[in-house]
């Protein structure tokens, strides 16, 4: 019997856009949100017997868009579906994926566990944040996963829209796995945080003040920037800041025209109408919705499918 895809209401074309591609039929789930804060959902497609693929972003609203993830998936499990497989492109809380203090709970774990114990069989994610892993198979705390990169589909996008000469850049070191995948290459700044008091760069400065108010004052780059058009490319765009210095960066050396992209754009506040403005071009992925999520990693998640 053939895979059902169902799609989880912050990915509903996006889910469309695979089962259309594969053939395959979909339903957009019946979900929604109680005047109390709780989720519901209901699936009327036949699920027994069945491959399930359920495609769930989960941006905006983290929560919700997982709690409705596991709700889904619980309900098909109630319903024997065979196999189910998370399509989930933006996977939230891979940043807290180690214990950066003492106390503080391993977010991503507690995410992983919740998916298994509703009987999630596999993860498909793109450019995940874990752990930094680089694209493909990987093992979330007992979950296997496949995280896919979406660099390449954005730079082919640039080439056709902005130029075919490009020096394409990553903002800082969290950016280079997708850099290295897309470009073969290891091109990226370095942010260097300076003391408050002396001005040292932190490793040199012996003030002994916390760490939290050494405030990133510089971006360094050995690259040559003069009448380049230059693409910077990071997984993800949240306040906007780490792309907002990169490209005051590189326009202040002489680029000629700056792209700025990333897979995932939730642009906080009004970081995207102020990366609009201080860029020639701004383009995300619709792995999260946005007014400039021109291209679609659905080709990607459609490869792992077939
Ligand atoms: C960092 O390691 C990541 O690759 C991104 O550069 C970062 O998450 C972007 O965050 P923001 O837009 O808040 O600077």
């Amino acid at each position: 019997m053939s895979i059902l895809i169902l799609n989880g209401s912050n990915s509903q074309s996006l889910g469309e856009r695979i089962a259309i591609s594969l053939g395959l039929k979909f339903e957009n789930v019946k979900a929604r949100i109680f005047p109390d804060g709780e989720t519901y959902v209901r699936i009327e497609s036949q699920v027994k017997g069945r491959d399930v693929v359920i495609v769930q972003t989960m941006f905006p609203n983290q929560n919700d868009s997982l709690m409705e993830f596991l709700l889904i998936a619980d309900a098909v499990k109630d319903m024997e579906a065979q196999k189910i497989i998370g399509v989930i492109p933006y996977l939230a809380y891979s940043r807290q994926d180690r214990k950066f203090q003492p106390g503080e709970a391993l977010s991503i774990r507690t995410v992983a566990k919740l998916m298994k114990s509703v009987g999630v069989d596999k993860l498909i994610t793109v450019d995940t944040h874990y752990q930094h892993v680089k694209p493909g198979e990987f093992d979330l705390f007992g979950l296997p996963c496949i995280n896919l990169s979406a660099g390449r589909l954005l730079l082919e996008h640039i080439n056709e829209k902005v130029s075919d000469d490009l020096m394409t850049i990553g903002p800082d070191l969290g950016s280079s796995q997708i850099i290295k995948y897309a470009t073969g290459e290891e091109k990226i700044m370095r942010k260097i945080k300076k003391c408050p008091i002396c001005g040292l760069p932190a490793e040199k400065c012996k003030c002994k003040i916390k760490k939290k108010k050494y405030e990133i004052t510089e971006v360094e780059s050995e690259l040559d920037f003069n009448d380049r058009n230059v693409v910077i490319l990071d997984d993800i765009i949240a306040s906007g800041k780490t792309m907002t210095q990169a490209v005051n960066k590189v326009k202040s050396e002489g680029a000629k025209k700056v792209v700025a992209t990333a897979t995932h754009g939730l642009f906080m506040k009004d970081s995207l109408i102020k990366l609009k403005e201080l860029t020639d071009y701004l383009v995300v992925t619709d792995a999260i919705y946005t007014p400039v999520s021109n291209v679609s990693i659905a080709p990607l998640i459609v490869e792992v499918l077939k």
